[in-house]
């Protein structure tokens, strides 16, 4: 495993679309521990997407206390309900916005060993699903601030 980079405010990286993973072999299994590993060294990390290692790949890792995800070419299937809160992220160190989400969401994902699974995310967890998966088409939170903090 390795501690990865993170590219953060104007790298026009985070501003590209990431593409899907053809397949989910040992090479996409050592980019998620490499994002697990990034993640976890930032002390406020939930989530990291590909890009913002400057990987344009489909592939988000999120821990929000409650164990790891790692998810490739995630989508939503269905949201419901929605929610402001606070986020964050490390690619906009020490910026803080409130930010419309979903409240809940359902999320297909191949995960690390290319199993299809289905995620159901409610409050924090539906915030950082949709968080992160923007990411992955180039888009950034403060894109959708309301109000700073
Ligand atoms: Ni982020």
């Amino acid at each position: 495993m390795a501690l990865r980079e993170i590219r953060t405010f104007e790298d026009p990286v985070l501003r590209q679309k990431c593409r899907p993973v053809e397949v989910v072999d040992d090479r996409i299994r050592m980019l998620l521990d490499d994002m697990a590993q990034t993640m976890y060294h930032e002390p406020n990390g939930g989530g990291l997407a590909a890009c913002q290692i400057g990987i344009l790949k489909r592939a988000v890792v999120i821990d929000i206390g409650t164990g790891l995800l790692k998810l490739v070419n995630p989508e939503i299937v269905s949201a419901k309900g929605t929610q402001i809160s606070t986020e964050g992220c490390l690619s906009f160190p020490g910026f803080w916005g409130k930010v419309k989400r979903p409240w809940q969401v359902v999320v297909r994902a191949l995960d690390e060993n290319g199993k299809e699974r289905k995620i159901r995310g409610t409050g924090l967890l539906a915030k950082c699903l949709c968080h992160e998966m923007d990411h992955l088409d180039g888009i950034v939170f403060t894109d959708k601030v309301i109000e700073y903090l």
